[in-house]
C-alpha cells in the first residue's frame, strides 16, 4: 500500500478517493472533472507557493484559474470570510458545474468546504490538504464549518469533497510541533480502529514523525482508511445504528481534549489535547471496570514515544469539569464519552459516575 501513489476510496452516498503521494498535484486536475470551465483556489498567504503550483497545473489543463486569498488559520473560519468568498465566486459568474479547490490546513479546507457547500447550494470542491491533521481528519469525511462568537464551528453543513490531494512534501515545510500534534489524531485511529497503526508507531517512533519516511505515509494511508470506513458507515452522526458506535468513534479522546483547548482560550495545540484527552478517557474506562491496564500503559507508551503529552497540571479540575459541561456534544445535561474496550473496540460511556470523572482526571494529573 506504500510505494507510488495509493488511492483510498471513500464510499458515501456520492463516492470520491483520497490520493496519497509525493509530488502528486497533477491528479487535482482529473478530480476537477471535465465540466468545469472556472476553478476557484482558495488558501491563504501562506500557501501562496503550494497554491501557485495547483493553480498552473489547472491552467496548463485548460481551466479559467482564479486564486481566491483568505485569512490565515482559524480566523479564516468565519461569516464575513465566507460572504466574501460568495461575492467572488458571484461576480466571476461560477455556475453549478464550477469548482473551488482548497489548499491549505483544516482552517482552509473547512471554510471552502463551506463555502463550496452552500454556494449555488453545492458545487464541487477538491481538497488539497498541507497539513498532517488536514490530510487525517479535516479534509475527509465531509464536515465542514466556520465558528461564530458563541463558539468553533458552530455553522456548517455536509459536503463531500469530489477528490482529496494527500502530497506529503507540504509535510516537509511544517513546524514538527504540527507534525506531532497531527499524529495525535492518526494514533487515535490506530486505537479505535486498527492496531497495525499503533505496531508502526511502537517500532518506528522518529520515523512517524520524518516527513519524508515511508513510516509517516504508511500512517496516513491506514489513518485515512480509519476514517474513510467510518464516514463510509455513518454519513451523518444523527443515523447511528447498527453494532458500531459510527462516527463517534472519530471523537475519542475529544471530550476532555475540547475542555482543555477551552481552559486554555484555545491557545492549545488539539492534537495534544486529544493527546491527553485519550489518556484520560483511558483511565476513566479502567476505572469504569471497561479497559485494562495494560491498554492504559499503552496509551501513555505509544503517545509519550512521539512526543505528545499525556497528563495535565494538577488542580483546573472544576474549569475543565464546566467546560465539558457545555461540549456542543453533551446531549442534555448528560456527559458521553467515547472509551475503549480494548484496541479497535470503541464503544460510548453516558453518564460516568462523577467520582469516576474525578478520579480519572487525579490520574493524569501532573
Ligand atoms: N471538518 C472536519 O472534520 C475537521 C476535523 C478536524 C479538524 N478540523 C478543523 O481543522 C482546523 C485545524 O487544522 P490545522 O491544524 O491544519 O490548522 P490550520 O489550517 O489553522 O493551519 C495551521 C497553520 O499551519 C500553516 N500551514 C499549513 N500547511 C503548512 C505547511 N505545509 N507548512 C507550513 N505551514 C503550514 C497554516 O498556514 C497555518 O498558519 C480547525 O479549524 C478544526 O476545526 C476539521
Ligand atoms: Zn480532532
Amino acid at each position: 500500500m506504500t510505494a507510488g501513489t495509493t488511492r483510498i476510496h471513500v464510499a458515501t452516498r456520492s463516492p470520491y478517493d483520497v490520493v496519497i503521494g509525493t509530488g502528486i498535484l497533477d491528479e487535482v486536475a482529473a478530480l476537477v472533472g471535465p465540466d468545469a470551465q472556472r476553478v476557484a483556489v482558495v488558501h491563504s498567504e501562506r500557501q501562496r507557493p503550494e497554491a501557485g503550483a495547483v493553480g498552473d497545473r489547472l491552467r496548463a489543463r485548460g481551466y479559467d484559474v482564479h486564486a481566491l486569498e483568505v485569512p490565515d488559520g482559524e480566523v479564516a473560519k468565519s461569516a464575513a470570510v465566507a460572504a466574501a468568498c460568495w461575492g467572488e465566486l458571484g461576480r466571476r459568474a461560477f455556475t453549478r458545474s464550477d469548482a473551488v479547490v482548497a489548499v491549505g490546513g483544516g482552517a482552509t479546507t473547512d471554510l471552502t468546504g463551506f463555502v463550496a457547500g452552500t454556494f449555488l447550494r453545492g458545487i464541487r470542491v477538491v481538497h488539497v490538504p498541507t497539513t498532517l491533521l488536514a490530510m487525517v481528519d479535516a479534509a475527509v469525511g465531509g464536515k465542514t464549518g466556520i465558528n461564530t462568537a458563541a463558539g468553533k464551528n458552530l455553522v456548517g453543513c455536509f459536503h463531500e469533497p469530489a477528490g482529496v490531494v494527500c502530497d506529503l512534501t507540504a509535510l516537509t515545510t511544517l513546524p514538527p510541533a504540527d507534525l506531532v500534534s497531527g499524529l495525535a489524531e492518526v494514533v487515535k485511529c490506530g486505537l479505535i480502529a486498527d492496531r497495525s497503526i499503533l505496531d508502526l508507531v511502537t517500532t518506528h517512533p522518529r520515523d512517524a514523525v520524518a516527513p519524508a519516511s515511508s513510516v509517516l505515509k504508511e500512517l496516513v494511508e491506514r489513518a485515512v482508511s480509519v476514517k474513510a470506513r467510518i464516514v463510509a458507515a455513518d454519513l451523518r452522526e444523527s443515523l447511528v445504528s447498527g453494532p458500531g458506535i459510527g462516527r463517534e468513534a472519530l471523537n475519542y479522546g475529544h471530550t476532555l481534549g475540547h475542555a482543555i483547548e477551552r481552559v486554555e482560550g484555545y491557545t492549545f495545540r488539539h492534537g495534544a489535547a486529544v493527546s491527553i484527552g485519550m489518556v484520560y478517557a483511558a483511565e476513566l474506562a479502567s476505572l469504569a471496570g471497561r479497559l485494562d491496564s495494560d491498554t492504559v500503559a499503552l496509551h501513555r507508551d505509544l503517545l509519550r514515544s512521539v512526543g505528545l503529552p499525556t497528563s495535565y497540571p494538577a488542580g483546573r479540575w472544576a474549569d475543565l469539569r464546566e467546560a465539558m459541561r457545555v461540549d456542543k456534544k453533551t446531549r442534555g445535561d448528560r456527559l458521553r464519552f467515547v472509551v475503549l474496550g480494548g484496541v479497535g473496540q470503541p464503544a460510548i460511556l453516558d453518564s460516568p459516575v462523577e467520582t469516576q470523572l474525578a478520579q480519572a482526571y487525579a490520574a493524569i494529573a501532573s
